[in-house]
């Protein structure tokens, strides 16, 4: 089922214009709404409302969803002045404006969705709505077991304290490979947790994005969202993440 809000909304998300030109065409008087000229730009829908601009009936958008298993070297943003990489020249023959859900950095590797749906990605922007992501970080040199445990109970950086949520070794041969999961979303958060512990993070790679893994999708390519996989995507934003419980204190009785 589709929420369509206000009219002027419903028009921008449908791809007729923006929602400022939304605004005038309905003061114009072309639109209609179950047949009736309607001049109210917030007016609400109905699911069932059958919505006319100059007598021609406007379909909502269908919402796409995309995991992209993104290459080194490709850029998260729509566009390049200095014409490199962008994600946008995978999904070429896709006619909808897709956006990536969040951003990983132009080397790191990995799993990221792509969508038309709007309201998921302004969401993210709130921290509240925060993910689990899990990444496998490659270093210039072993990760010691006490690093371990100060990524669990957190890392003062200059935007406050860090910490991941789950950390290991990825191999029993190398300790230069570690498997991490992580809610945080902010900018450069796995590179600035190495580099305040003295490492430097030669490989970045998002091996999971909010329970979707990379099974059976190859570097460079992408597949379509499952109905299933979408809706929980959707729960899992629409549920705000509480902080965790701080444990109890000790009584000590002397
Ligand atoms: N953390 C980083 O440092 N880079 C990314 O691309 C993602 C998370």
């Amino acid at each position: 089922m589709t929420t369509k809000n206000s009219l002027s909304k419903f028009l921008a998300q449908s791809g007729v214009c923006s929602r400022r030109a939304a605004t005038d065409l309905i003061k114009s008087g072309v639109v209609k709404v179950n047949g009736k000229v309607v001049l109210e730009p917030f007016h609400p829908l109905a699911d069932d409302d059958s919505i006319k601009v100059n007598n021609k009936r406007i379909l909502p958008e269908q919402k796409l969803y995309f995991l992209f298993n993104k290459p080194k070297d490709v850029l998260c943003t729509l566009s390049d002045t200095k014409d490199r990489n962008t994600i946008t020249a995978f999904f070429r023959n896709i006619p909808e404006r897709l956006y990536p859900i969040g951003r990983l950095d132009r080397n790191t590797t990995g799993l990221i969705v792509m969508t038309n749906d709007g309201d998921l990605t302004q969401k993210l922007a709130h921290p509240k709505f925060n993910i689990a992501k899990t990444y496998q970080v490659t270093t210039h040199k072993p990760v010691t077991d006490e690093h371990l445990e100060k990524l669990l109970k957190g890392i003062k950086l200059e935007d406050g304290y860090m910490k991941v949520d789950s950390i290991r070794h990825t191999s029993l041969h190398s300790k230069h490979i570690v498997t991490l999961t992580i809610h945080s979303g902010k900018k450069h958060i796995i590179k600035r947790l190495f580099k305040e512990l003295r490492y430097f993070v030669e490989k970045l790679d998002r091996i999971s994005f909010a329970g979707l893994t990379k099974k059976g999708l190859e570097v460079g390519f992408f597949r379509a969202l499952t109905d299933k996989e979408v809706e929980k995507l959707k729960k899992d934003f629409s549920e705000e993440k509480k902080p965790a419980a701080k444990p109890a204190l000790k009584k000590i009785v002397a």
